[in-house]
């Protein structure tokens, strides 16, 4: 039987969990759920990182004891995936007893590569990412990559041979792109190896909370080498020769951008010099940011993984976290949007479906399935060939781990099984007896309908479930192999369920229209030259030309466009246009527009818009946009 094995990181346990946390195990468990529904033996790990400086300094500032400050926080993690019903094999802690052991014996290994040495280091840590940071990664005592703090450490320290390793991880990335991702990701990794590596300082003598260095007691064990050591304590590594055979290597250790140096240079080097195989993917997602703003402490705006549990049902949770960003790529969460996705795609869309489907069941066909006779009409054979495509192309989403691209497919699928009911009317058929046909039709509905729920249990897990039961399915992770055209069995009864999704109620701030501007307060006197500005005003508004790259509706919103929009910068700025109504969002793509580029950023239905686009009203009451050719390079400064 074919294996899975996913991992998330392991938290760490100075602070209470947030979005960040609950995102990767949520998309984690995502992976599970379909790998398990697609026969693999699956095994999904996550847990709590618990050792190292920065824990210690926040016991010492809470006055408890490392310990104490482990338990209370790896048990609110434990509690939290409880809570969203997440479906781990096993919840490791560094703390845990065998770890220890496995950690011993990986660095044992590492020493018997001659891999290790006694040296002493002076350079710059910064306890927030529990990392050693060159001169030139830092800026104004910060490293640049984290705006953590950097402290200056000068102490005898145990060494990792690290520069031994730079051309096999060179080769490893090489070697099959799916090693590391995203692309862009594994580039940038390629190019720090490249720019040669340094060996590593593992060990610290400084501060006691830690695995004792083997051997030599006085030090602590950097505490990366123990944290990344659970991936293989987590399967039986030195325990349990059986389970560490069957799931090692992992399939995916998925994890955030900001770990990806320490998963995807110090972890496989230190399999190389244990002589353990490398993971088969090492996948880095991106950073969640709350309406628009980087979540910070100082700022004191993360968003508190308890509150989001209990403010959204689980399902919606899900399907918003995994739907609103490829995995890769960062998002924005907005809580206006969260309630769009769940009154127009679930509700409306899917929740809309089953309520029809089921209803109708009970209206013509006596409340059960009705036989399936086989059919040739073009519509049916073109569904069944339209689902079966569908199955197919999730299974590959996820193979690629674009999970966002699968919630896609299985919606649209839903879409395309509404679009069926307008299309073949039901109700006429009933109305004018044509039974073999609304047969054939129902069949064909309900069918599709099981197979949206099948593929939809790894996302949105409740409303699946209450779908399939529906149907008398209760199968704790709904097989693949089900899906069989015309496996639902004839006159199986439907009981539907009482509500999928309930609408919701749009935030109150987003709700309320803009509050109109206060006109400034009158001038005593009117300037002579009222409306003619200097030069220099005109200098303070920077035109640029924006060259689309994508457009798409902004939902419930039937005037906006949100573009993505190249402006000759590092980053992609994302712009809320009022042209929809003027331009379909296809025919934008790849047009250069004129768009003024430093306005304050806006929010604009939800969505946080970079920019503005000029345009002009037409004598038809549309507007047209200034355009340039593709001479224009995008960012081009218009003056
Ligand atoms: N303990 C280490 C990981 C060790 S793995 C062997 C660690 N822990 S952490 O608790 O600080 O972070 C855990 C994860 O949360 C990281 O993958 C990080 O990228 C993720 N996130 C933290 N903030 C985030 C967002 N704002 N958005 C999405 N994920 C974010 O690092």
């Amino acid at each position: 039987m074919s294996t899975f094995y996913i991992t998330t990181p392991i938290y760490y346990v100075n602070g209470e969990p947030h979005i960040g946390h609950a995102y990767t195990t949520i998309v984690a468990d995502a992976m599970a759920r379909h790998y398990r529904q697609r026969g693999y033996d699956t095994f999904f790990l996550t847990g709590t990182d618990e050792h190292g400086l920065k824990v210690q300094r926040e016991a010492e500032r809470q006055g408890i004891t490392p310990k104490e400050l482990a338990d209370r926080n790896s048990d609110s993690f434990k509690r939290l995936f409880e809570k969203l019903e997440l479906t781990h094999d096993r919840f490791i802690r560094t703390t845990d007893e065998d770890h220890k052991h496995v950690v011993e014996h990986i660095v044992q290994r590492m020493k018997d590569a001659g891999d290790i040495y006694l040296d002493s280091y002076s350079g710059w840590y910064a306890a927030s990412d529990e990392a050693f940071y060159d001169e030139d990664e830092i800026e104004d005592g910060k490293a640049i990559s984290s705006g953590s703090d950097v402290e200056w450490v000068e102490e005898a320290s145990y060494f990792f041979r690290l520069s031994k390793y730079e051309k096999p991880l060179l080769n490893w990335y090489k070697e099959n792109h799916h090693h590391v991702q995203t692309d862009a990701r594994r580039n940038e990794v390629a190019s720090f190896v490249d720019g040669g590596l340094r060996d590593l300082s593992i060990s610290r003598t400084t501060f006691e909370w830690g695995i004792p260095f083997p051997a030599d007691p006085e030090h602590v064990l950097y505490v990366w080498v123990d944290a990344l050591t659970n991936y293989i304590t987590g399967v039986g590594a030195f325990t349990n020769d059986e389970m560490f055979n069957k799931f090692w290597p992992a399939d995916c250790h998925l994890i955030g951008k900001d770990i990806l140096r320490f998963h995807a240079v110090y972890w496989p080097a230190f399999l190389m010099s244990a002589e353990l195989p490398l993971p088969k993917q090492v996948f880095a997602h991106g950073w969640w940011m709350n309406e628009g703003q980087k979540m910070s402490k100082s700022l004191g705006n993360f968003l508190d993984a308890f509150e989001l549990a209990d403010e959204y049902p689980l399902d919606l949770l899900r399907y918003h976290l995994i739907r609103e960003i490829p995995l890769g790529s960062d998002g924005n969460f907005v809580k206006a949007r969260v309630v769009g996705r769940n009154n127009s795609e679930l509700a409306d869309n899917l929740g809309n479906l089953v309520n029809r489907s089921m209803a109708m069941t009970n209206k013509f066909c006596d409340g059960k399935v009705p036989a399936y006779i086989g059919t040739t009409a073009e519509v049916d054979v073109a569904l069944k060939a339209n689902a079966e495509n569908v199955r197919k192309e999730v299974e590959e989403a996820l193979d690629r781990r674009e999970t966002h691209r699968a919630l896609e497919l299985i919606m649209g699928f839903s879409a395309d099984l509404n679009q069926y009911v307008a299309m073949t009317t039901p109700w006429k058929l009933n109305k004018e007896g044509e039974t073999q046909r609304l047969n054939a039709v129902m069949y064909h509905l309900l069918e599709g309908v099981r197979w949206v729920a099948v593929m939809a249990h790894a996302f949105i897990p409740r409303a699946a479930a209450a779908i399939l039961k529906a149907f008398g399915i209760e199968d704790e992770y709904p097989q693949y192999d089900t899906l069989e055209w015309g496996g639902l069995a004839n006159q199986t009864p439907i009981n539907a369920p009482e509500v999928l999704f309930t609408k919701l109620e749009l935030p109150e701030e987003e709700a309320k229209p803009e509050p109109k501007k206060e006109s400034k307060p009158k001038q005593e006197s009117k300037p002579k030259n009222e409306g003619i500005i200097e030069f220099d005003d005109f200098l303070k508004v920077e035109l640029k030309v924006a060259h689309i790259k994508a457009a798409e509706r902004v939902e419930g919103a039937d005037k906006l466009l949100k573009l993505t929009i190249d402006a000759g910068e590092d980053e992609t700025r994302t712009v809320v246009a009022g042209i929809a109504k003027s331009y379909e969002p296809e025919a934008l793509v790849d047009k250069r527009v004129a768009m003024v580029a430093n306005l304050k950023p806006r929010k604009v239905f939800g969505v946080l818009s970079q920019g503005m686009l000029l345009a002009v009203d037409t004598a038809d009451g549309g507007l047209e946009l200034a355009e340039y050719s593709a001479n224009v390079a995008p960012g081009t400064r218009i003056s």
